[in-house]
């Protein structure tokens, strides 16, 4: 299967460009409640004198989650070590890599849903009184000894917040929920990576390609250099509104946004099952994806247009999605 570009995960060998990558909290673009939360965090903390407390961040991927991570540990000036949940097998492994931190440091656990429930149990003493118990020796002369940490803060990122055990989500003193970005906030964004990257762009073309972004900065990102490209071979270099639809359009990619796979999954919808509801599972396989990837990654934005509801018996399309779907050539200029 090709992959998607305007998949809000990064594509294989795509990697988040670290040069627009906002290194500190005031350039972080939106978010206001999020960033209000962490920069009073921020400074009680360092006015005590202490480490922060452990934090939560959850959100569909590609909105900043492991790019507040670095920031935080950049404006507490801690060093940061950063793994994801599912490499954690063992208790060995958690225990290998809380016993190196100093006090202050930044432990990142990206996907941390999908944490090992054995390594979860060890990570609980070690969340709540710095302290783990390994196991040493095997069979009837195995014995615990108790290892004491640094005091140490664990940052989380989940894209399924609900996936985490409340006894787990209860060790975290700060969870912060990331949603989509509003229209205005990717126009600055896009604004912002361009001017990092010398790429000359119009207003119209900055907001043309963030309405087609789905509310995320790392689709922002990539639009504006595929865009780019096309400008550079189509046109003079500049992005405008004309040289953006044009090379989204070839992309097929409509003015919301929306791709093949969006229009598949409304369409499945609303004319195999008759506007639903019909259950996550049977759309994944009709159109061929896990539902993972349709709940974490589709969903989001196509609830955020308002043309598709969660309901309890399953998903359903609006009639403004029925619209989008009988004038796709309207859309695809
Ligand atoms: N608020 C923002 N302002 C400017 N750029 C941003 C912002 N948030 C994210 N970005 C850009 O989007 C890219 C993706 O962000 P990031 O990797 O932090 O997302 P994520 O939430 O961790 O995604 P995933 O769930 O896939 O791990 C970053 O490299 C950064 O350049
Ligand atoms: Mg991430």
């Amino acid at each position: 299967m090709t992959e998607r570009i305007i998949s809000p995960e990064p594509l294989t060998e795509e990697g988040d460009d670290l040069t627009i990558r906002p290194a500190r909290l005031d350039e972080f673009v939106g978010q206001v409640q999020v960033k209000d939360a962490l920069n009073i965090a921020i400074e009680a903390a360092q006015k005590r004198g202490e480490p922060l407390d452990h934090i939560l961040f959850s959100g569909p991927p590609g909105l900043g989650k492991t790019t507040l991570a670095h920031i935080i540990a950049h404006e507490m000036g801690a060093d940061i070590r950063a793994t994801t949940g599912p490499v954690l097998e063992k208790p060995g492994d958690i225990a290998a890599l809380l016993t190196p931190l100093k006090r202050g440091d930044i432990l990142f656990i990206d996907e941390i849903h999908r944490i090992n429930p054995v390594v979860e149990e060890v990570l609980y003493p070690a969340m709540e009184d710095f302290f783990i118990d390994v196991m040493i020796g095997e069979g009837p002369s195995a014995r615990s000894i108790k290892l004491n940490l640094e005091q140490f803060t664990l940052i989380g990122a989940t894209t399924k917040q609900g996936l985490l055990s409340a006894p787990f989500r209860d060790r975290f003193g700060i969870i912060s929920r990331l949603d989509l970005y509003a229209p205005g906030d990717l126009v600055r964004i896009v604004i912002r990576s361009a001017s990092i990257l010398k790429i000359p762009i119009t207003a119209d073309g900055a907001e043309e390609i963030a309405k087609r972004s789905r509310g995320t900065p790392r689709i922002v990102n990539r639009l504006l250099r595929r865009v780019r490209d096309y400008a550079v071979v189509k046109g003079d270099g500049t992005i405008t509104r004309e040289i953006t639809s044009r090379a989204l359009s070839m992309m097929q990619i409509d003015e919301l946004g929306l791709d093949e796979l969006d229009r598949r999954i409304l369409s499945v919808i609303a004319r195999d099952f008759d506007g639903g509801p019909v259950g996550a599972k049977t759309i994944a396989i009709s159109v061929g994806e896990e539902v993972r990837t349709i709940e974490d990654v589709y969903e989001p934005y196509l609830i955020q247009i308002g043309f598709l509801k969660r309901t309890p018996q399953g998903r359903e399309v609006t009639p403004a999605a029925k619209k989008h779907l009988n004038n796709p050539q309207k859309t695809l200029v």
